[in-house]
């Protein structure tokens, strides 16, 4: 089935729109990131480096939410101050996910999160989420309200579309893999002890150094996604707004759980834009038994 037909048949409305909107962008930006691989002179507002792609990116969709009467506001990791739209839908959003993986070519991704209310607010306002992957294939993941359904782009002789991939994906409750970010020197003490007890129960490490390609392990095999509390860095390094909620939004409606430790990362209500939080996300029960042994303290 074709994402056009899909979405009008179960998801008339915005964040539907959203979704095609954001779906026909993503191969806009794909095609162009061989083209644009350089660095531009600018920093975004965490401080990275720019490539041209995250900045060609960022216009790409931000036109394409803002032109089309779908978004009131856009805000975006690559831009100070959100961009206005007539629209009714809050959109935060990541247009390049992973950006400095570009030339080892390493799957690259786009994360949307799509809201009812003005931003920064809580993830309890969020009305869908979906995200790209930019890998073997081009996929579209995305949820809002019910299931999680993936489509992938296919070119049949004139031009991309998306056709239905997985319908109703469900996170895996067993666990095979895991992936941490940062450096292991610097995690606080119990996540250490967590991974070495992952170890010992024989999961897989999968670290390609890109979000949505991590994550995307762990939503087809089982386990955990974790960029921890650091000893240097207590809130992590991933934007609430921008990477983790809407990541948490579609993994818990897989079946999984998003938690910054000790509660849903749904449930935080973030006081800026770029605010950070450790994320620890995948199958229900090993984010859960991370979350008791940090209850039980760094020590
Ligand atoms: O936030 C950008 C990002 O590249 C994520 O996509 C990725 O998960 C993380 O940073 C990798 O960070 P590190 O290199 O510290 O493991």
């Amino acid at each position: 089935m074709r994402l056009e037909e899909f979405l009008k048949a179960r998801y008339p409305g915005s964040v539907g729109d959203a979704v095609l909107a954001v779906s026909a962008a993503a191969i806009d930006v794909w095609q162009k990131i061989p083209f644009m691989t350089g660095l531009v002179s600018g920093m975004n507002p965490s401080g990275e480096k720019q490539t041209e792609i995250d900045v060609y990116a960022n216009d790409v969709f931000v036109r394409a939410l803002t032109s089309s009467g779908i978004a009131a506001e856009v805000a975006s990791e690559e831009m100070e101050r959100p961009a206005m739209g007539d629209g009714q839908l809050h959109v935060s959003m990541d247009p390049l996910d992973g950006s400095s993986n570009i030339e080892t070519n390493n799957p690259l991704g786009s994360i949307f999160g799509f809201y009812s209310e003005r931003l920064p607010c809580s993830g309890e306002r969020m009305l869908g989420a979906a995200f790209v992957t930019y890998g073997t294939m081009v996929t579209v993941t995305f949820s809002s309200g019910g299931a999680v359904h993936r489509f992938v782009a296919v070119n049949e002789g004139q031009g991309y579309s998306y056709r239905l991939m997985n319908e109703s994906l469900v996170i895996p409750r067993e666990s095979e893999v895991y992936g941490v970010g940062g450096l292991r020197k610097e995690w606080v003490p119990a996540v250490q002890r967590f991974v070495s007890y992952l170890e010992e129960r024989g999961l897989k490490t999968r670290y390609c150094g890109t979000f949505v390609g991590d994550y995307n392990q762990v939503l087809k095999h089982g386990g955990i996604f974790a960029y921890p509390a650091l000893k240097t860095r207590p809130k992590g390094k991933l934007r609430i707004l921008f990477e983790t909620a809407p990541i948490a939004y579609i993994t818990e409606r897989a079946g999984g759980y998003a938690s910054y430790g000790s509660g849903s990362i749904l449930s935080l209500r973030p006081s800026s834009l770029s605010e950070t939080s450790p994320a620890y996300i995948g199958s229900s029960p090993i984010v859960k038994e991370l979350e008791e042994m940090l209850r039980k303290g760094n020590a």
